[in-house]
């Protein structure tokens, strides 16, 4: 089916965080194939065409560069690109549902449905439909059985492909990825469909980190490996309140732990909490899925990972109240980043939120001051816009402020002129460092109370 200039026609549904940078790089590693992407936000995609990109991503603008109008192509029109596709990538959103049964837990695949929908009615040949969202394992038959409905003899192969990058490092992941993973139907048709998307990556992945397996078991491993790794986060942050009571530094523990190479370095900073659009709600989705087959058991362990997150984001602003002798009412209080982490926009379940939330509900006056999340972050407090301010400027939001709070690993957060920044402050100046990126020792000699997680605090007070 594909023009004569291109080897395939790949078609991507979904031009957000993921489906825009995978396909980017898909297409400039294979000028061969023609890359489109659709998306049902004309806003998004209209911003797609310019080099103002939708999302901050480091590096993606160059990527999209080298492959857009060549091969990579943006584009509103689904019915006829789909018509097209020989391969099609779904990569819609799948957040966790809201309404019904199942509310607050399993994830909503209203937007999933829509597409296989499309799919199905737009469809005139045979196609390989890759599932690139995150979904619940099992969801590839519910997909067969939609698509196959139709009367017209067409035959699709169902592969699932999850993606793996992380925001803010994504081109990094995507060009050289600690494995690609794709699920298939062991039957002949889907082996032979799985070798398709196989020899996608394989011009440009070495040949040993694609790695296949039966389609459940891929689906299953997304969910499966965030569980995992928000699991080490809510573990190390359990470990940095024991440390605050104990006198123990969650660094040297974290740093002693991780050189067992069973265990690893990765993954173990202490912080004020996990955010991003997926750990929690793909925790959830495990949770509601293994409810659904009576482990009881086994839900309730993982629930806990998100629980305790939740406690780490309390147990930061119950820090930040009672050091600013129990009450926040009428203080100004700057709060260093609002993304999720460093080097991303995105905002989607930022611990920033709720720890902006908490402290407007005690009536401080909260000042947020971000390099690139300040637009996601008025549309999420849109509510709260009066008792909020917005400062680009990191030195003039802590002027006059009673204390500062880090909350996003911003690099350039490091090396700000903390002496200026002290002087400029209300005295007794608290800084709170829900990242543990500053010097803390400098900080104090500044002058400063400091507060960081899982670390005694370094306080000029007497003690009581
Ligand atoms: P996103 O919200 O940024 O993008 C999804 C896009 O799909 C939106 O632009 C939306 O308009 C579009 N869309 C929804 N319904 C549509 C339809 N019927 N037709 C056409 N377009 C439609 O989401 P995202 O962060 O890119 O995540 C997508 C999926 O990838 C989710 O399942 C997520 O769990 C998974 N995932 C995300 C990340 C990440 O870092 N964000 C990483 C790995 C996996
Ligand atoms: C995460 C996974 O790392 C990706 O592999 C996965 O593809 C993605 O979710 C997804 O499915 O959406 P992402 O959420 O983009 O990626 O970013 P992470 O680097 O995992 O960070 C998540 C949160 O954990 C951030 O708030 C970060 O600050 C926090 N974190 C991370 C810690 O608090 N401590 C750490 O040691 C590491």
């Amino acid at each position: 089916m594909a023009s004569e200039q291109f080897e395939k026609n790949i078609l991507c549904i979904g031009a957000g965080y993921v489906g825009g940078p995978t396909m980017a790089v898909i297409a400039a590693k294979c000028p061969q194939y023609k890359v489109t992407i659709v998306d049902i936000n004309s806003e998004r995609i209209k911003a797609w065409q310019t080099d103002e990109l939708p999302i901050y991503e480091p590096g993606l603008l160059d990527i999209v560069k080298q492959a857009r109008n060549r091969n990579l192509f943006f584009s509103t029109e689904i019915t006829e690109n789909i018509k097209q596709a020989d391969i099609i990538f779904v990569s819609v959103n799948t957040p966790t549902k809201t309404f019904g049964e199942g509310a607050g837990k399993s994830a909503d695949l209203q937007y999933w449905e829509k597409t296989a929908r499309d799919i199905l009615a737009a469809a005139e040949e045979d196609k390989i439909i890759v599932e690139k969202s995150t979904l619940p394992v099992r969801t590839a038959a519910a997909l067969e059985r939609i698509l196959h409905s139709n009367d017209k003899g067409i035959h699709f192969d169902i592969i699932s492909n999850p993606e793996f990058l992380a925001e803010g490092t994504a081109i990094n992941d995507l060009l050289d990825p600690d494995r690609v993973l794709i699920g298939s139907r062991e039957n002949e048709s889907g082996r032979r469909a799985r070798q398709e998307i196989v020899d996608i990556y394989a011009n440009w992945v070495p040949r040993d980190r694609i790695i296949t397996s039966n389609i459940w078991s891929s689906e299953l491993s997304k969910l499966v490996a965030n569980a995992f790794l928000a699991q080490r986060i809510s573990s190390i942050n359990s470990i940095s309140a024991l440390c605050e009571m104990t006198e123990a530094n969650i660094s040297e523990v974290a740093y002693a732990i991780g050189r067992d190479s069973r265990i690893g370095p990765k993954f173990l900073n202490a912080s004020v909490g996990f955010g991003g659009s997926c750990f929690k709600k793909d925790i959830l989705n495990l949770v509601y899925i293994a409810e659904s087959y009576g482990l009881t058991e086994v839900a309730a362990y993982w629930e806990q990972v998100v629980k305790m997150n939740e406690y780490q984001e309390h147990r930061f602003v119950s820090t930040m109240i009672k050091a600013l002798f129990n009450t926040v009412s009428t203080k100004r209080i700057a709060l260093f980043g609002f993304a999720f982490k460093a080097d991303t926009g995105d905002t989607r379940e930022s611990p920033a939120i709720y720890v902006t939330r908490q402290l407007v509900e005690e009536r401080a006056h909260v000042v947020i001051t971000d390099p690139k999340a300040l637009d996601n972050a008025r549309i999420d407090l849109q509510d709260i816009l009066d008792k909020v301010e917005f400062e680009p400027d990191p030195y003039k939001a802590a002027e006059e402020a009673h204390a500062a709070a880090i909350l996003t690993e911003w690099q350039a957060y490091k090396s700000l002129d903390y002496e200026r920044i002290y002087n400029s402050m209300q005295k007794p100046a608290f800084i709170f460092d829900g990242r543990n990126i500053l010097d803390h020792q400098k900080l104090f000699d500044i002058g400063f109370h400091v507060y960081s997680i899982g670390k005694s605090p370094l306080t000029h007070f007497e003690e009581q």
